[in-house]
């Protein structure tokens, strides 16, 4: 079993391990005092983990209850809060008590504002059943919800108390899901870890299962540090979004509807690099992504894309700030003013 401790205001422990999900409730019950759990969790997730995750709390003492909502990022909004609310309610829940995220971004998002804001904050454990998830989204305390105006626009900061992260559960995924999580494997190698980069690049999705703890472990722990130095996302932090400024501009662009999130980043991190980076590392990116056939492209003008910048959150007054990386393993932040980074998208 590997361990990275989170050292953030609220400190925890994220665990990998395969096959873990059927001992989770003994790491649960290690880890909280608490002995009765909702677990969030999604239609699809539910029906091939939850009866595990359950089972296994049980087991360990615990009272379960499980409230599922349909997934995809359709639910992630203010409706599907309510209901959470409402089962939570319903079961009585308590501040002493705590929620369990089982699935990916969307259910760990939504389940940790749930527990964020119900009562004004219950402790919750996040257990990620997608790449994306395991390496992003679950560790650090970036929870939220959706608003019509954009994409995760109501937000809290809220640690969970402990990540579980079973890459079996990774065997599940559909190759499309799969190549979501490896664009955000990728831009790990991209901004911080040569090394890394160059073994993602060494592999396919045929064969990435071959290093998969490995590069799990070797993701989380890039975050760990970067979350450890700016857990409230002022400064350093920025560089997790390599990528993101441009590829929420294609999501956006789209509706949210043609392309996922690692593939909005892939196209993003291409974008990027193609105007302000050595072709040398372009190419070497472009390889990369299409080894595990993410988009490099989309058949739409930069000056089109450009406006669905403009709900970056990394944008403060007139002024947006986006990551280059020249160099394999080595990101900048660049700040400027919108009407400069449009220029040069646009030239
Ligand atoms: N997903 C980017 C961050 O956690 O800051």
């Amino acid at each position: 079993m590997k361990k990275i401790r989170i050292n953030t205001s609220s400190p925890y422990d994220v665990i990998i391990e395969r096959g873990m999900l059927e001992n989770c409730g003994k790491y649960i019950a290690d880890t909280v005092k608490s002995r009765t759990a909702v677990i969030i969790t999604d239609d699809k997730v539910n029906s091939l983990y939850g009866d595990t995750v359950k089972k296994s709390m049980e087991e360990n003492g615990f009272k379960v209850d499980i409230f599922e909502f349909p997934n995809g990022e359709k639910s992630k909004n203010s409706d599907t809060l309510n209901k959470i609310y409402d089962f939570l309610c319903e079961k009585n829940i308590t501040r002493s008590d705590i929620l369990v995220a089982l699935g990916g971004g969307v259910v760990g998002d939504i389940t940790g504002f749930a527990s964020a804001t119900f009562l004004r904050g219950i402790d919750f454990i996040q257990i990620p059943t997608t790449l994306l998830a395991q390496i992003d989204s679950s560790v650090g305390g970036k929870t939220a919800i959706d608003l019509k105006g954009g994409k995760n626009l109501v937000g809290a900061f809220k640690q969970p108390e402990l990540v579980i992260c079973d890459s079996n559960t990774l065997k599940t995924l559909t190759p499309e899901f799969l190549s979501d999580g490896m664009a955000e494997a990728i831009k790990y190698g991209m901004i911080r870890d040569k090394n890394l980069f160059e073994s993602i690049a060494g592999h396919n999705l045929e064969n990435i299962d071959e290093i998969m703890d490995d590069m799990v472990y070797t993701c989380i722990d890039i975050k760990r540090d970067v979350v450890e130095h700016d857990e409230f996302d002022t400064g350093e932090r920025m560089i997790l979004n390599f990528g993101h400024t441009l590829g929420h501009a294609v999501e956006g662009y789209y509706n949210y509807s043609t392309y996922t999130h690692g593939c909005g980043v892939a196209v993003g991190m291409a974008m990027i690099t193609k105007k302000f980076c050595p072709e040398e590392i372009y190419n070497k990116l472009i390889k990369c992504l299409e080894n595990y056939k993410l988009p490099v492209s989309v058949p739409v003008s930069a000056e089109k894309l450009l406006p669905f910048c403009s709900k970056d959150k990394k944008r403060s007054s007139g002024n947006i700030s986006y990551i280059v990386c020249r160099e394999i393993g080595k990101a900048e932040i660049i700040k400027t003013s919108v009407e400069d980074f449009n220029a040069l998208m646009g030239e």
